[in-house]
């Protein structure tokens, strides 16, 4: 079959339902190309941590409902280095701005309710194989759906189709420089039906290694422990997990409480960014274009804020025959996706295990946390990139 849409978007995660509903307000037809099912990309299990932006997009986008009920809102956090932990109030050192707890995955449920409500057109299992004249007025998308080969033409294609997919395929490798980090560990996280045993997130510097306390809920709780990168889950039995985060949470006076763990899994972790995200009409946006390591939790954040210039760029062209803002589009995400890496970068090299306890890396590491201590200078430096800058 052929048909057609004004913007063919691929790739149904956050980055690819903000632009459609984005567009849908303003009136700019689109359909979504989305490989797996809608139960598939409902429950993968991500972080979960909405800068004050990311929230405000999504009430704007009218899909905040539950999100205003469940999420948590959070208005400081604690860091901790072998067990001295120390409070970065945001309110105070922002202006008022704070970030909320929310699962991505509870993000994905309610975004993509809210585009079938409205009526856009997102096909699950429709598996994008290439794309074709970007270069011209009508690219197409050929794409593969109930076992049929389809062609979508589109007056511009936006790949949203995160770090795997083929999107980024299709710019030309002279039209961009890579920037690749892959770090010496992994995280491994979990998710156990108990108490939170912390109102705020917790991150830890430990001589055993980095530990995260999290949360989903008020009965949910959310954790990580730095491992090695060819550690496997099962070498993890909960008990151990537990234990692990209990010696490097600890603080004098606080226990962490354990309860059954129901989900568990390791991740790698990388910074990646290309520094050009556009090729004529074919535009990249989020995971597609730029992977930040989750330590400063930027990564959803990012993929929403790149959404933001696309769905405004796009709509000055439809409105005002303007391409102005479609040509400047990598160089406006880039001022806050390199922001992003750097402060994803400074927290994962702060609270990670790299260097033997005692060495001259581990005490620089020791002297930018007791920076914070004494310093609201750099205090505030860490909350303001935390809980993410308004304009950049
Ligand atoms: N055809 C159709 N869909 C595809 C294809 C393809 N060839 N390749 C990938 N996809 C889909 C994936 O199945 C996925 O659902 O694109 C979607 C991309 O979504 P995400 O990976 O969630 O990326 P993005 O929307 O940019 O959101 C970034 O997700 O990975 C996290 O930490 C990251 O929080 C960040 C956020
Ligand atoms: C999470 O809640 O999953 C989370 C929070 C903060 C991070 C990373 C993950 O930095």
């Amino acid at each position: 079959m052929k048909h057609s849409t004004k913007v063919g978007i691929i790739g149904a995660g956050p980055a690819g339902l903000t632009l459609a509903l984005l567009l849908q307000k303003r009136g700019i037809d689109c359909i979504i190309l989305e490989n797996r099912s809608r139960l598939y990309v409902e429950s993968r299990v991500r972080a979960g941590l909405l800068e004050q932006n990311t929230v405000d997009l999504i009430r704007e986008l009218g899909a905040s409902e539950r999100l205003d009920k469940e999420g948590l809102e959070h208005h400081g956090v604690y860091l901790s280095f072998n067990g001295v932990r120390q409070r970065v109030p945001f309110k105070e050192l922002t202006g008022g701005r704070c970030i909320t707890i929310y699962g991505q995955q509870e993000v994905v449920k309610d975004l993509i309710q809210a585009n079938l409500d409205r009526g856009i057109e997102i096909l699950f299992e429709a598996h994008a194989k290439h794309i074709e004249g970007t270069k011209t007025d009508n690219p197409s998308i050929f794409y593969q759906h109930n076992g049929e080969e389809h062609e979508l033409t589109c007056d511009f294609v936006a790949g949203c189709d995160g770090y795997h997919g083929i999107g980024r395929q299709h710019l030309p490798k002279d039209t961009y420089n890579e920037f690749r980090i892959e770090y010496p560990f992994s995280w491994l996280g979990i998710l156990a039906n108990v108490a939170p045993s912390s109102d705020e997130l917790i991150y830890a510097y430990h001589e055993r290694g980095f530990a995260l306390h999290s949360l989903r809920s008020e009965t949910v709780s959310r954790l990580y422990i730095q491992v090695e990168n060819d550690d496997t889950v099962d070498n993890w039995p909960d008990e151990k997990v537990w234990e692990e985060l209990s010696i490097r949470l600890g603080t004098e006076g606080w226990s962490l409480q354990s309860g059954p763990i129901f989900e568990k899994s390791i991740t790698p972790m990388r910074s990646f960014m290309i520094d050009n995200m556009q090729h004529g009409r074919l535009f990249l946006a989020g995971d597609a274009a730029h992977i930040v390591p989750p330590t400063g939790g930027k990564g959803l954040n990012l993929a929403v804020a790149d959404i933001r210039f696309l769905a405004s760029a796009l709509t000055n062209w439809y409105d005002n025959q303007d391409d102005s803002l479609l040509q400047s589009y990598s160089q406006d995400c880039l001022r806050r996706i390199w922001r992003a890496q750097d402060f994803s970068n400074f927290m994962t090299y702060l609270f990670h295990k790299q260097a033997p306890h005692g060495s001259f890396e581990n005490l620089l590491q020791k002297s930018k946390f007791d920076y914070i201590r004494i310093s609201k200078a750099q205090a505030t430096t860490i909350a303001e990139n935390y809980v993410g800058l308004k304009e950049i």
